[in-house]
């Protein structure tokens, strides 16, 4: 009985948020067209609903979100400060009613919007480069205080660079730790950036 008024709240919530803002609320289609995706890709629209949309309940009112078709047409590839799903949380205005998105959460978004760039090829592999494109979106919710080259350092072998840990861990899988490995481009970076040491 419970559940049942549950679900009733649920629907008439839905029905009364779809009225009032004129938005189109479509029915879950767990299909979608996901199968296009990477797997990187893939992995982090998983990451997406399991550890954003779901608990923040953003599905309850935008049931769409269940899909990546849904999800596709709140943001713009590579591009999370002009993606309206992550403006609306970083300002805190969604979720509606709810507590606000933790860093952590704003974060899964930043980089599964940024799982769809096209890597352009950085001339100079330095340590900003290194930051945004592997310890940002593949390490730091783990490692959080490898934010400064001087952290990033104990991972480093000064005098053999390319036999560092940083280096061994990715190109074993072993790191990041119970997620797909590194993609081939992502380890040339890390090569790269241990060249010029
Ligand atoms: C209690 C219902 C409710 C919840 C929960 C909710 N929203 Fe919304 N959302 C709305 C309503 C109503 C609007 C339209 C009015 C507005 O923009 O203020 C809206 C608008 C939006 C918009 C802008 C319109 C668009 O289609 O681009 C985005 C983006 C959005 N919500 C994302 C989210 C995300 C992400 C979450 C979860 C973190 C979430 N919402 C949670 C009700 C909700
Ligand atoms: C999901 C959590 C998680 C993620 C993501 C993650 N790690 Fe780890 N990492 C760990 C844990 C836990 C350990 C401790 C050893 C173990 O359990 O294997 C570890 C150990 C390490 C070590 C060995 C440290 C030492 O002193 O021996 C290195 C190097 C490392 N990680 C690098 C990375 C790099 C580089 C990334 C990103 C590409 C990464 N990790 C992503 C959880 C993670």
């Amino acid at each position: 009985m419970r559940h049942l008024l549950t679900i009733i709240m649920i629907l008439s919530l839905q029905a009364c948020v779809g009225e009032k803002s004129g938005l189109k609320f479509s029915a879950p289609d767990p299909g979608g067209n996901i199968d296009n995706l990477t797997e990187e890709q893939q992995f982090a629209f998983e990451e997406l609903q399991q550890k954003v949309l779901k608990p923040s309940n953003c599905l309850n009112c935008h049931s769409g979100l269940a899909t990546f078709e849904g999800v596709q047409a709140m943001f713009k590839p590579g591009n999370p400060e002009e993606s309206s799903m992550f403006v609306k949380m970083e300002d805190g205005s969604m979720p509606m009613g709810g507590e606000p998105v933790t860093t952590e959460q704003l974060e899964i978004t930043r980089s599964f919007i940024n799982s769809f760039s096209v890597p352009v090829e950085p001339e100079v592999v330095d340590f900003a480069v290194i930051q945004q494109r592997i310890l940002v979106p593949h390490c730091i919710q783990c490692h959080s205080k490898v934010t400064s080259e001087e952290a990033l350092g104990k991972w480093i072998n000064k005098k053999k660079p390319l036999k560092s840990l940083f280096l061994s861990v990715v190109a074993s899988g072993k790191m990041p730790k119970n997620k797909p490995r590194l993609d081939v481009k992502e380890q040339m970076l890390i090569k790269k950036y241990l060249e010029q040491i």
